[in-house]
């Protein structure tokens, strides 16, 4: 594994994850035979928006249910399950951290999704799959923890069949400034890989993809950010199952230092739709 790899591990992992989220799924009244994907979204959606930003990517990919969909960093394969879900169809996932992997799978155990996801531990950038294995796919908030786009995107366009369909959901560099950390994606900037619309859309290009829509998400997160503070204004104490669950007690600094960043407009969640023609 390469050092950069190595790092992006260290600074996801968790230690005693699934016993974690099965101490917050008790502590939600639930067990893990009635829980469900709408509750694991608290904790299984690591990227601005949750599961509404996954559905609201989704809207605009045009998945169906014979197709096998690719998700590039699926973390604990959240957005995995939904799509499977919701389209009856077969997703892969594929992240760098054994542990979100070897979680992820417990919590398709649990939900019985098994049959329809796969996830696997590997890199992005050098993926373990042939060429035109998948009909479509997405990466939500991924590309952060990448410095290379331009071999990331050739491993997506190799592994895609002509004609596939694949959104690109990621904070990007909007404006100079130097950023607050730690964020929810790195401790400190020489671990933060950000690029700008300009920079991936190239990376996208030069691949071999065709940039159909960019969506600058900058004022969607930050009202989703203002519905998030007016709700745990009225809640005592943590909500049971959350991104805390996954990042502890660095979350609330964290989130908060990226709403910051992203209010400076330094950086932005984006999303950029691409075609395999
Ligand atoms: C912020 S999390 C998002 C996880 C998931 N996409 C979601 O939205 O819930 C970023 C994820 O990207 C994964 N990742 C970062 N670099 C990667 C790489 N080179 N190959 C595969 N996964 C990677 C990390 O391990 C982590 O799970």
């Amino acid at each position: 594994m390469m050092s950069s790899d190595k790092a992006v591990t260290a600074h996801y992992l968790h230690g005693d994850l699934l016993q974690a989220i099965q101490a917050s799924i008790t502590a939600l009244g639930k067990t893990i035979e009635n829980i469900t994907i709408e509750d694991l979204a608290a904790v299984d959606e690591f990227h601005v928006g949750g599961r509404f930003a996954t559905e609201h990517l989704l809207g605009q990919l045009g998945f169906s249910e014979q197709h096998h969909i690719l998700d590039v960093g699926c973390g604990l394969g959240g957005a995995a399950r939904f799509v499977a879900d919701k389209y009856n169809n077969h997703v892969t996932g594929i992240d760098l951290s054994t542990e979100y992997i070897e979680t992820g799978k417990s919590l398709c155990d649990w939900v019985r999704l098994n049959n329809k996801v796969s996830l696997q531990q590997g890199s992005a950038t050098a993926m373990p799959f042939q060429q035109g294995s998948f009909d479509g796919g997405y990466m939500l908030h991924v590309g952060m923890n990448i410095e290379d786009k331009e071999m990331l995107f050739k491993e997506v366009f190799r592994v895609l069949r002509p004609g596939s369909s694949f959104g690109v959901y990621d904070i990007m560099r909007i404006i100079d400034g130097d950023l607050i950390y730690p964020v929810p994606w790195a401790s400190e900037k020489s671990s933060s890989m950000l690029a700008t619309p300009d920079q991936y859309k190239e990376a996208l290009v030069d691949a071999g993809l065709e940039v159909i829509q960019v969506n600058d998400r900058h004022d969607y997160a930050l009202d989703f950010f203002k519905i998030l503070r007016e709700k745990s204004a009225k809640r005592v104490g943590l909500p049971a199952l959350g991104l805390h669950t996954l990042m502890k007690e660095t979350t609330s600094t964290k989130i908060n230092n990226m709403i910051d960043n992203i209010k400076a407009c330094y950086i932005a969640p984006v999303e950029i739709i691409v075609r395999k023609n």
